[in-house]
């Protein structure tokens, strides 16, 4: 029965959409504005704060190393810095490639069985996709600063001209607009029509993805066919970061259900696989120099263990030993 899980996913989708409406239309719009954004933004801070600090507590006593490129060694041995890296430089690197470009999802492979034969292929799309979508929505949010802050730095106007640099149509279709809602459908497909990645997808797979279309979507709709009081927008948005929230006036369902989302969004995201933005830079096997053979390893929590040598053994059971016909090795 895994459709249900997509389908329990749209039902809890269905439901947000409802509960905002529900806020839109009553006088407990007021909460949404002054209350619940700061219930949000506090719950990720103190989940992400928490997550972060229980993966560092945990013990890592030795390099755990990927061995897909030569280690240091001798000098003659050319070694490779990036997929092996010996010192913090190459970490660095290493990380940077990861983050920026998911340099190790480039290397997802594909197997079919030919014969009886598995045969791998390179599987790019994945990684297209993913990137596609990673990059668009980072500078969505961030041409979302210019709700928040006042004057507008120079910097997000300039990301937003960049971003609508084709000028189709008023107001300009933005491209990180058209790549997250591409990036996001194929992720969405790739989930419900591929039969192997349908078996292992979770509710929490499909919520992510369909909470990420809903603000996408619910944004569009306001760009372009319905839209918002930006003034009102962005007197509300400055209001929350100077800790004198306004109360909302007449500002559209839209927007209502936008917001509804991203506080979910928001709340729910320590707690969520999307924890994967904080976790990756505490992920062993991307953080560890491989410098085994330079430095010796010791396990720092090691408590000191008391051993029973066999020479303190056969001391111990020498005359016993004897008598029963059992070899010694001092007599
Ligand atoms: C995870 C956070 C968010 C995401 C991913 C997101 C996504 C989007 C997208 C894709 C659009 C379409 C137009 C554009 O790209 O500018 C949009 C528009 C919009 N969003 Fe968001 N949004 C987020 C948070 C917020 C917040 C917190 C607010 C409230 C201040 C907000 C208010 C708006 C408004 C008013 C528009 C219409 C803008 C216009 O007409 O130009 N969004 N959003």
């Amino acid at each position: 029965m895994e459709i249900m899980n997509l389908l329990t996913s749209l039902i809890a989708i269905m439901i947000l959409t409802l509960s905002a409406l529900g806020f839109a239309f009553t006088p407990l719009s007021f909460l949404l504005t002054t209350v619940l954004p700061y219930v949000a933004f506090a719950t990720f801070l103190a989940g992400f704060t928490y997550r972060i600090l229980s993966w560092a507590r945990v013990p890592v006593p030795f390099r755990i190393t990927t061995t897909c490129g030569q280690q240091a060694s001798l000098p003659w041995i050319k070694n490779s810095p990036l997929e092996s890296p010996s010192n913090v430089w190459g970490v660095i690197g290493r990380m940077a490639l990861e983050v920026f470009l998911f340099r190790s999802l480039f290397r997802n492979t594909d197997v079919v069985i030919v014969g009886q034969r598995p045969v791998y292929g390179s599987a790019k799309w994945l990684w297209f996709f993913g990137l596609l979508f990673h990059w668009s929505l980072l500078t969505i949010v961030l041409r979302h600063l210019r709700f928040f802050i006042e004057p507008i730095a120079p910097w997000i106007n300039g990301l937003s001209a960049i971003d609508g640099f084709f000028e189709i149509g008023v107001p300009t279709l933005y491209l990180s607009d058209v790549a997250v809602l591409t990036g996001l459908t194929f992720l969405f497909l790739r989930r419900v029509v591929a039969p192997q990645i349908r078996y292992i997808s979770l509710f929490a797979d499909y919520f992510a993805l369909l909470l990420l279309l809903g603000i996408v979507t619910t944004g569009l709709l306001m760009r372009h066919f319905f839209p918002a009081d930006l003034l009102h927008v962005k007197n509300l948005a400055l209001g929350w970061v100077t800790f004198a929230p306004a109360l909302p006036k007449e500002a559209g369902p839209v927007f209502y259900i936008h917001l509804c989302f991203v506080f979910t969004l928001m709340a729910w995201f320590p707690f969520s696989k999307l924890m994967h933005m904080g976790g990756i830079f505490l992920s062993p096997t991307r953080n560890l120099a491989n410098d085994n053979r330079m430095k010796r390893h010791l396990n720092p929590w090691n408590a000191p263990v008391k051993v029973h040598t066999y020479e303190e053994y056969e001391d111990e059971f020498r005359e016993k030993m004897k008598l029963a016909g059992l070899p010694l090795e001092k007599e």
